[in-house]
């Protein structure tokens, strides 16, 4: 008897002590965002379960009941998630509903934008940008090399360790396969993976 109640004590702790860390995640990001000069704009709950790093002088834009990091999921260190919109006018949008494991990287010179009610898988990284030159001659330089904005449609499933480069779309309903390089857009309702990414699975509902 005194140990369950010992148990059920030491849960509600647990408990209580998980929602604290929640929200000091949830102020850490707001606080080193404005420290950037940048804003996080959210139109509703957003669950923090890691670390979250908005250090970028752009927007992130975070719809209702996005939810950023998975407790029970792998992670590397403290499982961090990095959005960062480097340039003032830069913006990083996440869909509602759209689920997050832990250490995505989404880093965005222009623009990263995310539909409603996708998954994506730990160690994701996305990016708009190249962030140096191809030419041997600049590549030291200040340039961020070629910038194309990206595009994820709606309810897409990202598979793990995945790489999304710049310029690409990805149709609504489509599965990135684990470990696949996106370097072309890729249509909605297919599975693609492998790289550089092509469609290995067509009709997806049959
Ligand atoms: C994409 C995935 C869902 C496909 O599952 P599936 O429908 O059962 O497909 P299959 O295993 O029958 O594979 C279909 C084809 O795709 C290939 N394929 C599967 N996964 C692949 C990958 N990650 N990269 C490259 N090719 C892949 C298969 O070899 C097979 O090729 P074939 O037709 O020439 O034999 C699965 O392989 C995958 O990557 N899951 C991601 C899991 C993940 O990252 N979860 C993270 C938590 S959110």
């Amino acid at each position: 008897m005194a140990s369950s109640i010992w148990l059920h004590f030491i849960r509600r702790l647990g408990k209580r002590r998980r929602r604290i860390q929640k929200s000091r995640w949830a102020r850490q990001a707001r606080w080193q965002s404005a420290m950037a000069g940048g804003s996080i704009a959210q139109s509703g709950r957003v669950h923090y379960n890691v670390p979250v790093r908005c250090d970028g002088a752009g927007t992130v834009r975070l719809e209702t009941d996005v939810t950023l990091g998975y407790g029970a999921g792998p992670r590397y260190g403290n499982g961090e998630i990095l959005l960062q919109a480097r340039s003032n006018d830069a913006v990083i949008t996440i869909g509602s509903r759209t689920v997050a494991n832990n250490n995505l990287q989404i880093i965005a010179n222009r623009s990263v934008r995310i539909g409603t009610e996708c998954l994506i898988g730990e160690l994701v990284s996305i990016y708009d940008s190249d962030f140096h030159e191809t030419n041997p001659l600049e590549r030291m330089g200040e340039s961020d090399g070629k910038v194309s904005e990206v595009v994820i449609g709606n309810n897409v499933w990202i598979g793990s360790r995945s790489i999304i480069l710049k310029g690409t779309t990805i149709g609504d309903n489509t599965v990135i396969a684990a470990g696949s390089i996106v370097a072309k857009s890729i249509p909605a309702n297919v599975i693609a993976g492998g790289n550089p990414a092509k469609v290995i699975k067509e009709k997806i509902t049959e």
